[in-house]
């Protein structure tokens, strides 16, 4: 079967800006397409927005602006937020363009001339904000649960559409079908509904009360139902009618909503298609949706409310794309907030995949001239490279699944586990040995291959990172199949010496009452350097004494696995000292070496262990720490000018 991949994302109405819950739907479209694009699918991404109907009209009217006007401006403004958000879709639709108006009259005229149009008085009540009549049992309280207004009694001619008579065809085609409409639950939803009547569907209206929209090709009278439009132009969009797209796309199509539009894609969709005698879509995937930090619906009072295009002028799209899509689960509701995207962003991409790259960039540079080696694999490494070669076909199962977040996170164990490789194969040993240069080569040569996989598996969701990732170990693009096989990083490939950190650490501390106060505890980390690039005089430089220590004895400090207890000479006198520098030194390599000792340090007490002084060691990349020693042999307790 030919691989073709077409997808949609509802069509937004435009009587509001682009929010979190449009981002989040048209992000997960954008992976989607990104993904099978990757995968050698000719694919085909469709947003747009939905220009007709009442609310539009009445949100033009409250504007003050001429509706057309009123249109344009949001229209662009949702084109500008898919910008920011890096949405490379194929197409984008307006209702209002004359290519979707001719389809939307064509399929009516079928409709009619099959003779499943009829003119009735109808009495009902009216949702504006779902654009629909609503049945009794769908108010809560008396309200349009979904827009806490109370619907208006209609009472008008119009057109209508025989949809009860394809009722029991739908519901069996649903049956058989049961990859129709994703996940289940909504699928039960619809197959409930349509276990009783659920009435023709009003398809017009009157213009004398909604002049704007699209005129009913049997009377000018009447505009066409915003939803009958609106739903039309996943076919106009591809030239329904005139061949080659539409006979490419349509039968594989791939619909994603949200819940509060299940009804009109699998009961009034459906109907209409099969009415007109043309096949229906291949699947509709139904989101759930995203609510606040809170657990409640965002909104300004609440102050919940998320800025995705905020969010990406500060933390990047990237980012915001990797948090929405790991976050969540598809179909099911989500809470989100600023301080979950960085909690996510440093746990995965600062620490986990950031700090490996950084660290294989260093040592490749320092010890083999920044050219990855020729490896020679060995049992040990195979591990890594079965898991290695796995992922795409996973992440792919996953994917077609809906499972996104299970995908991203099959890629980000893989990355932990490359980050165990790196460590338990000591590859700081390795570094310091000559010896053991075609070994090290090996491995950091297994740890980039790893990052070439882990790069083409997160390029839908973070397409600019991912290339950024390649770029920075001197590499190219890849596609799907690609990330399936080892070894396909050319050896000799020269890796660039300068490359930007791609995922700095978020600090939320000093941000707006975000995140805790750092705690003091005997283990911190060395400081970052801008914390300390205060300036200060030559006097208050001198005050402190600087010593030539030799180490003479070294051992872990028990309960730990980041303090080493020194035993130092300063010629004369003994310290001990204890000193954070377990993670890149064993005890054994220390003895003998000459260090520089800050000697009139207050004493800390340390893991019960008072600590005279402080030796000085340079914070390389990855959290590595070189200490700093005297370049020539030099008597222990000499002072440091
Ligand atoms: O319904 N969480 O347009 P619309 C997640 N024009 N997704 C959300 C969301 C939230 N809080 N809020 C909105 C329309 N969405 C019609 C569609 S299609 C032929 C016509 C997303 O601007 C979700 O995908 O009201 C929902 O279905 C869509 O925005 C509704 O956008
Ligand atoms: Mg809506």
């Amino acid at each position: 079967m030919d691989k073709v991949f077409y997808v949609t994302t509802p069509i937004y109405y435009v009587n509001d800006v682009p929010h979190i819950g449009h981002a989040y739907t048209t992000v997960i479209g954008d992976f989607l397409a990104r993904f099978h694009r990757l995968d050698g699918y000719d694919t085909h991404l469709l947003t747009g927005t939905d220009e007709h109907g009442e609310k539009v009209w009445q949100a033009a009217a409250a504007a003050g602006e001429e509706t057309q006007t009123f249109v344009d401006q949001i229209s662009r403004r949702f084109r500008a937020a898919w910008e920011v958000l890096d949405i490379g879709y194929d197409d984008f639709l307006r209702t209002t363009e004359e290519r979707h108006k001719k389809v939307v009259a064509e399929v009516l005229r079928r409709l009619h001339a099959n003779g499943d149009i009829y003119h009735d008085e109808y009495e009902g009540i009216y949702c504006v904000g779902c654009e629909r009549f609503l049945t009794d049992k769908e108010l809560v309280e008396g309200k349009c649960p979904d827009h806490q207004l109370e619907p208006e009694r209609r009472k008008e001619g119009n057109y209508f559409f025989r949809m009860e008579k394809y009722r029991t065809w739908l519901r069996d085609y649903i049956l058989a079908h049961p990859g129709f409409i994703l996940p289940s639950g909504y699928r039960n939803e619809v197959l409930s509904l349509l276990g009783e009547p659920i009435g023709d569907l009003s398809i017009s209206r009157p213009k004398g009360r909604v002049p704007w929209g699209i005129e009913l090709p049997w009377d000018g009278d009447h505009v066409a139902y915003v939803w009958i439009d609106a739903l039309l132009n996943y076919i106009s969009a591809i030239e329904f009618g005139s061949g080659e797209k539409y006979g490419r796309y349509w039968t594989v199509a791939q619909h994603l909503i949200g819940k509060d539009i299940l009804k009109p894609h699998a009961v009034f969709w459906p109907t209409m298609l099969k009415a007109a005698g043309i096949p229906l879509y291949k699947r509709l995937n139904v989101g759930g949706f995203l609510v606040g930090a809170d657990g409640r619906k965002m909104s300004k009072s609440l102050g919940n409310v998320v800025d995705p295009f905020e969010l990406a002028r500060k933390y990047g799209a990237d980012a915001v794309r990797y948090y929405l899509l790991k976050d969540t689960v598809y179909g099911q509701d989500g809470a989100v907030g600023e301080a979950s995207l960085v909690e996510r962003y440093n746990a995965d991409l600062a620490n986990d995949l950031g700090n490996l790259l950084a660290r294989v960039r260093a040592l490749l540079i320092r010890h083999l001239g920044g050219v990855l080696s020729a490896p020679r694999i060995l049992g040990g490494d195979q591990e890594i490279v079965d898991a290695g070669t796995a992922l795409a076909g996973t992440a792919r199962a996953l994917v077609q699944d809906m499972k996104i977040y299970a995908s991203l996170e099959e890629v980000m164990q893989f990355v932990r586990l490359l980050n165990r490789y790196f460590n338990d194969e000591e590859t700081w040993r390795l570094a310091r040995d000559p010896v053991q240069k075609e070994r090290l080569g090996t491995v950091l040569y297994n740890v980039v291959e790893g990052l070439r996989i882990v790069s083409v598996l997160l390029e839908p969701a973070m397409p600019r990172k991912a290339a950024e990732i390649r770029s920075s170990l001197g590499l190219g693009n890849y596609t799907m199949e690609e990330s399936g096989r080892w070894g396909l990083s050319p050896p000799g490939t020269r890796i660039p010496q300068e490359a930007p950190i791609l995922f700095p650490k978020i600090d939320l501390n000093g941000g707006a009452g975000a995140g805790d106060a750092p705690e003091e505890t005997e283990d911190q980390e060395p400081k970052e350097p801008e914390e300390m690039s205060q300036q200060i005089s030559l006097e208050e430089f001198s005050r402190t004494e600087l010593r030539i220590a030799e180490v003479m004895e070294a051992e872990k400090v028990p309960g730990t696995d980041k303090l080493l207890k020194l035993t130092l000479s300063l010629g004369q006198e003994r310290r001990t000292v204890v000193s954070g520098i377990a993670q890149s030194y064993e005890p054994g390599e220390l003895v003998g070496r000459k260090v520089v000792l800050v000697a009139n340090l207050k004493p800390a007490r340390l893991r019960g262990i008072v600590s005279e002084g402080m030796v000085l060691a340079a914070l390389g990349e990855g959290d590595r720490l070189a200490l700093v020693g005297p370049d020539q042999d030099i008597q222990a307790g000499a002072v440091v000018r």
